[in-house]
């Protein structure tokens, strides 16, 4: 299966690396292919192929967003918005704000009545949005290892069969998956990456990951 991760910054390269190691043909793009953390990903990942965002959205059969959170929208309409059009896309961006964390509590630019996620779903209808990898630092998402076992991924979407392929996916990467319901869920799941930073801006303490416990 072809993969398209839309971004090129740690997330996007890290992705498209364990996208790769396990199988996939993947394409990482980027507004700049000569930019120098593009051309040595690419020298460190031959097999890997590196686009424009378009070139990337059009190539994916599956999609990944890996963009800043304040710059997404724009990413989205680079890439253009009919490339989404029936396709799954992994959300793993946040809606952090630009301005300074308070006591180690990063601010986003969305309320608790809105997520990141939503607002790309009314953007692209058609596509099939499902938030996961977002909760995480990018050291962890691929085949994260912890004395206490695998680490929970809390997923959310609107389409049933996304979600399911995203599941056997983090699966593959070493993770549990937790089905947080549709896509207004991503309201609670985006702002888990608020929580996850506070040991690491507070402490400089950033090897975490959530794991649910139940009954
Ligand atoms: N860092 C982590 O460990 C971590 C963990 C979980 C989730 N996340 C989330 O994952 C996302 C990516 O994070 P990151 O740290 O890898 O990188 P980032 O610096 O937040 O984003 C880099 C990407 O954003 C693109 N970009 C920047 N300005 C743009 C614009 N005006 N228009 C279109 N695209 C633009 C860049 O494009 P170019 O390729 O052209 O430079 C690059 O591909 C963020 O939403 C972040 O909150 C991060």
């Amino acid at each position: 299966m072809k993969v398209g991760i839309l971004g090129s910054g740690i997330v996007g390269r890290v992705l498209a690396s364990a996208f790769l190691k396990e199988g996939y043909n993947v394409m990482m793009g980027t507004r700049n292919t000569a930019k120098e953390e593009v051309l040595k990903w690419a020298r460190e990942n031959p097999i890997g192929k590196t686009g424009h965002f378009a070139e990337t959205a059009q190539f994916g059969e599956l999609l990944v967003l890996a963009t800043g959170g304040t710059v997404t929208e724009e990413a989205v309409a680079l890439a253009g918005i009919e490339n989404f059009s029936g396709k799954i896309v992994i959300d793993a961006t946040n809606p952090i704000a630009p301005s300074q964390p308070e006591n180690g509590v990063l601010k986003f630019f969305t309320t608790l009545d809105n997520s990141l996620m939503e607002r790309l779903q009314k953007l692209v209808p058609t596509a099939r949005f499902v938030k996961a990898f977002n909760s995480v630092g990018n050291a962890f998402m691929y085949k994260p290892q912890f004395a206490g076992g695998p680490p929970t991924m809390f997923i959310c979407g609107n389409d049933a069969e996304a979600k399911n392929m995203v599941t056997a996916i983090l699966a593959d990467f070493g993770w549990e998956t937790e089905d947080m319901g549709h896509v207004q869920a991503a309201r609670a799941i985006e702002p888990l990456c608020i929580l996850w930073c506070i040991p690491g801006l507070l402490r400089n303490q950033w090897s975490h990951a959530f794991k649910l416990l139940k009954a």
